[in-house]
């Protein structure tokens, strides 16, 4: 990316970097076709990126088999169904955009939620139709559950347009099963939704043998052939994953039986705000197309990876480890993506404490969190939850030594005194 920002430096500055690299920035500043990254691109982003991210969807799925293919020929990837953007957030909110019409339009999302989808409903007037997550069963997605929330919200005059479905979840960390998919695939076939498949976390899976990802694409194409029309958006990101650049803005999303009226109000979307940033696409088109056996940076890449997502599987058993320690506190173990939901059973005179300051629970426990120790947890109540139950949201993305710190002295040292405190 550096050398594309400044391809005069390319000769001077040349052994400094494999040559795949050098090739890669020559290959994408031929391409460009324009002045520089300063420019404007098309609304929908790049071609050349384009084609990066089909090639790459179309490998993972691997739906290449000439019995899918004949069976369905949409079962690739094609260019024209995928968009870029500045983060999948704003992706999504097009999404939104595209099927909230005032109240009576609305949206199901899972609670515990993260706030893009519920601020953006709220934002564009719709109406939040929130299906629970099961925590006892590690926060699995129950049919019952969503047939329940469904029909509440017909009852209500509410048309339920979409579904979202966070996999894996954000704050949960669920995976879901292929099973499970293809249920949620039947319902939205069977109640006429737009499947809204949030794969931001694609890459984060810590049980990779039990619980793989598998992309709605895929099970939605392995269903056959009656499953073809339904509506599907997925997107992905590069703030997630191993890459984890979340400041560069850079995301896809892929529609799949959606029809052209639709892309084309779409396209109308992205093109008012001109183009996705020209580094964060190439960005995009980084991740879509790693470095491959036999180029000289394949190594160093390799190795980088199995650090990062190693390294997090870790932190991710060190921090369960610790917080199951904790009096009152149970926590399901992340089968993905970044995160712990912790559950805490707060004790009675601090629930009447946080009453008294007009705050959740919860809040009350991470804002003494926050100012005992320097700890930034985010109280359940913010992705909202059962009621009655609170939680916190922690990340295990800081370094395992200063995580070890912060669990074995900040964090356990304060929930004893927060426990006995309100006792
Ligand atoms: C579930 C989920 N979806 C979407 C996003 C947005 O990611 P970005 O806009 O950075 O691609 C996030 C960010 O944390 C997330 O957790």
């Amino acid at each position: 990316m550096s050398l594309m920002e400044l391809p005069s430096m390319i000769p001077i500055v040349k052994n400094e970097f494999p040559a795949d690299v050098i090739e890669r920035a020559k290959h994408y500043i031929n391409l460009l076709e324009l002045p520089g990254t300063g420019a404007y691109t098309r609304s929908q982003g790049l071609c050349f990126v384009l084609e990066d991210v089909a090639r790459f969807i179309t490998a993972r799925d691997n739906l290449c088999d000439p019995s899918v293919r004949s069976r369905d020929p949409h079962a690739y990837s094609l260019p024209d169904n995928i968009f870029l953007g500045d983060g999948s957030s704003c992706l999504i909110r097009r999404v939104l955009q595209l099927l909230i019409n005032g109240p009576s339009s609305g949206i199901m999302i899972p609670v515990p939620q993260y706030p893009l989808y519920s601020a953006t409903i709220s934002l564009l007037g719709g109406s939040q139709i929130p299906y629970y997550l099961d925590e006892s069963n590690n926060w699995s997605l129950d049919m019952n559950e969503l047939e329940k929330a469904y029909f509440d919200a017909s009852a209500n005059d509410v048309s339920v347009k979409g579904l979202v479905v966070i996999n894996p979840g954000n704050p949960t960390g669920q995976v879901l099963t292929q099973t499970n998919m293809e249920n949620i695939i039947q319902f939205c076939k069977l109640k006429d939704l737009v499947l809204i498949a949030d794969e931001v976390y694609q890459e984060n899976i810590y049980d990779p043998v039990r619980k793989p990802f598998i992309s709605f694409k895929k099970v939605k194409h392995l269903m056959g052939t009656p499953y073809q029309d339904v509506k599907l958006f997925s997107s992905n990101s590069a703030s997630k994953g191993f890459v984890g650049e979340c400041g560069r803005r850079a995301g896809y999303i892929e529609m799949d039986g959606i029809p052209d009226i639709a892309r084309q109000e779409y396209i109308k979307l992205c093109s008012i705000e001109l183009c996705p940033n020209t580094m964060g696409q190439i960005l995009v088109g980084l991740m879509a197309r790693p470095p491959v056996e036999g180029e000289e940076s394949f190594k160093q890449y390799e190795r980088e990876r199995d650090e990062i997502l190693n390294s997090l599987s870790v932190r991710a058993n060190i921090i369960i480890s610790r917080l199951r320690s904790l009096e009152g506190v149970t926590c399901t173990k992340p089968e993905g993506a970044m995160y712990v939901f912790p559950s805490l059973t707060i004790p009675a005179r601090a629930i009447q404490k946080a009453e008294e300051c007009n705050i959740p629970p919860d809040t009350l426990y991470c804002q003494e969190l926050l100012e005992q120790t320097g700890i930034c947890a985010v109280p359940g109540s913010g992705f909202k939850q059962v009621p009655g139950t609170h939680h916190l949201r922690m990340t295990f993305l800081p370094p395992k030594e200063k995580m070890l710190y912060i669990l074995d002295n900040l964090l356990t040292q304060f929930h004893r005194r927060f426990m006995e405190k309100y006792s």
